[in-house]
């Protein structure tokens, strides 16, 4: 029996990786225009650099891809690309430049989730950190970065929205009113979130289990707990957003799923008819202490991610003009097999012009190359048949225009040049 992929993973095949590709250079083209350097960190790292104390989200403690390798080293997939790069950000002293650090990274990540559609196990991030200082100004640059990315992947039926956690002492305030709110409801609570009660409330607002419960409704938000120096932070981003004119909301229940985050949080969320349950396509926020607790100085950042697959069919669900997949110069078709050495000859001289060709290999009927070349939508045919190998020429056909001359071998490869110059 074959062997199957596992559960939770894809394949790309080779015609859909266009859209990949594309989706991948409007990053880039995007990142350079906001003056973003790329990051490569490894897929695989120590455990401890994402299973730290303070870090009890689920995807931490529940969907790790965890294992010890053949040297008993303990070993964690990423399940996302934020607390790897904070441990290379450290590693190679990338603060003592004493600069913001703005960086992007586009990458695969792992997480043991149930998978459905726009939910998988291994999935891809296209994500943006920047490090180094506490700014309104630069929480608002990322914001408006996202946004900007969304729009020019021309989705429409896109939302931001925006929260604040504040600083430590609006957490601990916050905190401290969720378990004064939930302390009543413990025993109506799944087992998880009693747990939770004691070790951080935080994470009961968003349990799969206790998504209906009342008490999770009625639960204090941590705007009513922000400090005075956090509202101000937080009104000062909201100015910049304003003046950058970017449209937004307030969600004062939005808290995300991570627990490294404080101060601004904001999600980008698809409001597309049908699109399905998973409609988050992107999220992030501030984060003051990982970079210390991995070891580092006492210095912030801010980031986002999104989902690279939810971002594709989002393109797809809104059937947006995105990307076109590879389009042939010319086809070569051959009536006979004889005749492939002057084929090889002119795909290669045509090459060396830049000039996207190729040729049959699989001995079909004129009619099935035909067929082949139209499915790699080529501008032109190059058809060697018995006549013309004879006579020293190749017919040359526009597939639209229909229309075919004869040109000597010699000459084709100019004269198709400057016929696609045209
Ligand atoms: P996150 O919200 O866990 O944040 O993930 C970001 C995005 O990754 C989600 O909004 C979603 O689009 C996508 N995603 C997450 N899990 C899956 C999955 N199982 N299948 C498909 N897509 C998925 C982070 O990962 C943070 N590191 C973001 C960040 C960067 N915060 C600060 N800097």
């Amino acid at each position: 029996m074959a062997i199957s992929k596992v559960k939770g993973t894809y394949d790309v095949l080779p015609q859909e990786s266009f859209m990949w590709h594309a989706l991948e250079e409007k990053i880039r083209d995007l990142s350079r225009l906001y003056n973003m350097r790329e990051i490569r960190t490894p897929i695989v790292e120590y455990s401890e650099v994402f299973h730290r104390q303070s870090e009890l989200s689920d995807m931490v403690t529940k969907e790790t891809y965890d294992f010890y390798d053949r040297g008993d080293r303990r070993l964690t997939l990423r399940p996302e690309g934020t607390a790897g790069i904070m441990r290379s950000y450290v590693e190679n002293k990338l603060y003592a430049s004493q600069e913001l650090e703005k960086v992007y990274y586009i990458g695969p990540n792992f997480r043991y989730e149930r998978p459905q559609k726009g939910r998988y196990r291994q999935f891809y991030q296209y994500g943006v950190e920047a490090i180094g200082t506490l700014d309104p100004a630069l929480d608002a640059e990322l914001i408006i970065l996202a946004y900007d990315f969304i729009k020019r992947l021309g989705l429409k039926g896109v939302r931001v929205r925006i929260n604040s956690l504040g600083d430590d002492q609006s957490r601990s305030d916050y905190h401290d009113a969720l378990i004064r709110h939930f302390l009543p409801h413990q025993e109506t609570l799944c087992e998880d979130c009693r747990q939770r009660l004691d070790k951080n409330p935080l994470r009961i607002l968003d349990c799969k289990v206790d998504q209906k419960h009342s008490a999770l409704k009625d639960a204090p938000t941590p705007q009513d707990y922000l400090s005075d120096d956090a509202r101000a932070y937080f009104m000062d981003v909201l100015d910049h957003l304003n003046a950058a004119k970017i449209s937004y909301e307030i969600a004062p229940k939005l808290v995300r799923g991570l627990d490294y985050y404080s101060h601004t949080v904001f999600e980008i969320e698809a409001d597309i008819e049908g699109f399905g349950a998973q409609n988050v396509l992107g999220g992030g926020g501030r984060y003051q202490k990982l970079i210390k607790e991995l070891g580092g100085p006492d210095l912030g950042g801010i980031g986002f991610a999104f989902g690279m697959e939810r971002l594709l069919l989002a393109i797809e669900a809104e059937n947006v003009d995105f990307a076109k997949d590879v389009e042939l110069d010319a086809f070569i078709i051959t009536f006979n097999p004889s005749y492939k050495t002057l084929a090889t000859k002119i795909l290669y001289d045509l090459r060396q012009k830049n000039i996207k060709v190729d040729q049959n290999y699989t001995q079909k009927s004129f009619k099935a190359q035909l067929k082949q070349a139209l499915r790699y939508q080529a501008k032109y045919l190059i058809i060697i048949g018995d006549e013309e190998y004879k006579r020293g020429v190749v017919g040359l056909k526009n597939t639209k225009t229909e229309v075919q001359e004869e040109v000597v071998v010699s000459k084709i490869c100019k004269h198709l040049a400057e016929k696609l110059e045209k």
